[in-house]
């Protein structure tokens, strides 16, 4: 699967790709990324990409052509199943989203900087508005890559133990139950007896048990979908 990032701030994702999981899945051709730089689309000597807003205001606006032709490069080049902007009044992320992209093929993913951009992209270009919260950040990078990390992950394949996606917190619907390993016992604080009973199937119950009490505590919103 692959990735095309386009940003103004190509630096600030020289870093979270190159590590662990996903520097893996890129070694091991599942996943590609690639960064582009919106200023080489400029249309103007100043490599400058936003502009006053039609109506005033206050703020910029991130202009048409300069994600056109990037866009339109890139779709000369290969098809593209998705082409996503990151922006906060987008649809909230979570898990189901997640899975659902990690079933696609090449996607697109349009940062936003400023006030953000041009309605015309979004009519025209985009497939899926994506927020990672109900907070604003200063720009798109770090939510698109929190969305390529959480799409990237359940690539089958890229997680050596293929069955850790599948018993993630939120992917049966619940949160995780708590875990441990050694030692058996810290400052006086005990490993749960059960996990250490070598019993399968009373492990399995306890950890169900567990998943369901801490999701009610939590998130109890997560039982009412
Ligand atoms: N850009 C700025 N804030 C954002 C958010 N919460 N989600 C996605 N993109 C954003």
């Amino acid at each position: 699967m692959r990735f095309d990032i386009i940003t103004v701030l190509p630096s600030l994702l020289d870093s979270p790709f190159a590590h662990s999981i996903l520097q893996r899945a890129q070694n091991k051709g599942l996943a590609e990324i690639h960064v582009h730089n919106l200023r080489d689309y400029s249309t103007n000597k100043q490599k400058s990409v936003d502009d006053y807003p039609y109506g005033g205001g206050s703020g910029m606006v991130m202009q048409i052509e300069p994600f056109a032709a990037c866009i339109e490069k890139l779709q000369a080049e290969r098809s593209y199943d998705e082409i996503i902007y990151m922006t906060p009044d987008g649809e909230t992320l979570n898990q189901k989203i997640a899975n659902n992209l990690s079933t696609k093929g090449n996607m697109i993913i349009l940062c936003g900087h400023y006030k953000g951009i041009d309605q015309r992209i979004r009519d025209v270009f985009v497939t899926k508005e994506i927020s990672i919260g109900d907070y604003v950040l200063s720009g798109g990078e770090l939510p698109a890559a929190i969305l390529t990390d959480a799409i990237i992950r359940l690539i089958p394949g890229v997680l050596s133990d293929e069955t850790s996606a599948l018993s993630d917190s939120f992917q049966d619907g619940l949160l995780d139950s708590p875990i441990y390993t050694r030692p058996k016992e810290w400052r006086g604080h005990k490993v749960p007896d059960i996990l250490l009973s070598g019993h399968e199937a009373k492990i399995a119950a306890w950890r169900d048990e567990q998943q369901l009490a801490r999701t009610r505590e939590r998130r109890p919103d997560l039982l009412n979908d």
